[in-house]
């Protein structure tokens, strides 16, 4: 059974505190990252500790699941290791495979990304070198994790472990990274990121195909949130200081520009990506008495019928809510 979690908005959504929410709930064989690269930082809380995660999957957290990275996803194997050893108390060595295919970002991608006044300062990208080292992979003269001795010990063919477990009818979830309006493809061109990013591409990055997929969870912030270049069309700051809404990013920590849940954005979204559940995340820092509640009725009345307005503009059900950046802050209405 495999479902696909895909950020519905800008990025940072809050998909690391959704992963990690369903890698305890459901308790998946597989968690397999697709997306982008290192440009992502999932935050994620355990326990009371945070972590930031830019290559691993975020749903870490789970020691029985394996944990893999799909042929889409570009690889720096510094920040991959950085957070094998952050991570050990998940043991994660012992869980982890690569894709064999997957392009590794070298030291020259992150200086073209950061040394072009255009991505620098009109993109204004993140700096991890994602840009040029898709570049080069289409130029196919990139390096790939095969030729990376650091890599070996996880190097795997994801696509196959993946085909595999769904002939065996194994739990896999699909991690998406970014969000809708940075797809290259259907997002606000050109300040976007350098690959699609709806859930068809996420199925494309892992390997595996359309007809595999039971559920697909799109995933929104209750406002919207926004780093770098581009237009914001629902922007406002006034609105975002009157609810005392301040957000900084995990990889760049530059502040997150903020405005209203934006419906017009949300409705293409959810169609591209052809959800059938939705998280909406972030909640409690619209109605704060929301804060940590875990069932649906202690929501605030106000907070409901929002939520119910979102639902029904939007059309596809709000299965799961989230109240707060630990995992276990999540109301979950899914029926099975
Ligand atoms: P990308 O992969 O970079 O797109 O990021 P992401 O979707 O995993 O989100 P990211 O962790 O960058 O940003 C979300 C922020 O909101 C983090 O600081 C989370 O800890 C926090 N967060 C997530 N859900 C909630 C929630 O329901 N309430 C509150 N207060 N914070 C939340
Ligand atoms: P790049 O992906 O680093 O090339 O950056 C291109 C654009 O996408 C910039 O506006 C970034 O801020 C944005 N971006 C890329 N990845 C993320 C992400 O994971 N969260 C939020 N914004 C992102
Ligand atoms: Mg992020």
């Amino acid at each position: 059974m495999v479902t696909v979690v895909v950020g519905g908005q800008f990025g940072d959504e809050g998909k690391g505190k959704i992963m990690s929410y369903l890698c305890m709930e459901d308790d998946p064989d597989v968690v397999v990252r697709g997306g982008v690269g290192p440009n992502a930082g999932h935050t994620v809380v355990v326990d009371g500790e945070r972590y930031g995660v830019r290559q691993m999957p975020a749903g870490f957290a789970n020691k029985r699941s394996r944990l893999l990275i799909g042929t889409g996803v570009l690889i720096n194997p510094g920040v991959l290791l950085e957070e094998i050893d952050l991570l050990k108390k998940f043991d994660i060595k012992s869980r982890l495979g690569v894709d064999y295919r997957c392009t590794i970002i070298e030291k020259k991608h992150m200086e073209r990304d950061t040394a072009s006044d255009y991505l620098k300062t009109v993109v204004k990208t993140t700096g991890a070198g994602c840009g040029p080292a898709n570049e080069d992979r289409v130029k196919r003269i990139a390096k790939r994790a095969e030729d990376t001795e650091e890599l070996k010990p996880w190097v795997t063919d994801v696509s196959d472990e993946l085909n595999s477990g769904i002939d065996d009818n194994k739990k896999i979830l699909v991690e998406g990274t970014q969000g809708f309006a940075l797809s290259v493809y259907y997002g606000t061109y050109p300040f976007v990121t350098s690959k699609d990013t709806t859930a068809s591409a996420m199925l494309s990055d892992v390997g595996i195909g359309p007809t595999k997929v039971k559920d697909v969870i799109t995933v929104f912030k209750a406002y919207t949130s926004r780093v770098g270049g581009g237009k914001l069309p629902t922007e406002d700051l006034e609105w975002a200081v009157k609810k005392g809404i301040v957000e900084y990013g995990t990889v760049t920590k530059r502040k997150r520009r903020i405005g209203k849940f934006d419906f017009e954005l949300a409705r293409r979204s959810v169609r591209i990506n052809g959800a059938t559940q939705l998280a909406l995340t972030c909640i409690d820092i619209l109605y704060p008495k929301c804060a940590g509640v875990r069932e649906y009725d202690g929501l605030s009345d106000d907070a409901k019928a929002y939520i119910m307005d979102i639902e029904s503009k939007l059309g596809v059900p709000i299965k799961l809510i989230s109240t707060g950046p630990e995992l276990k802050d999540t109301i979950d209405i899914r029926e099975d």
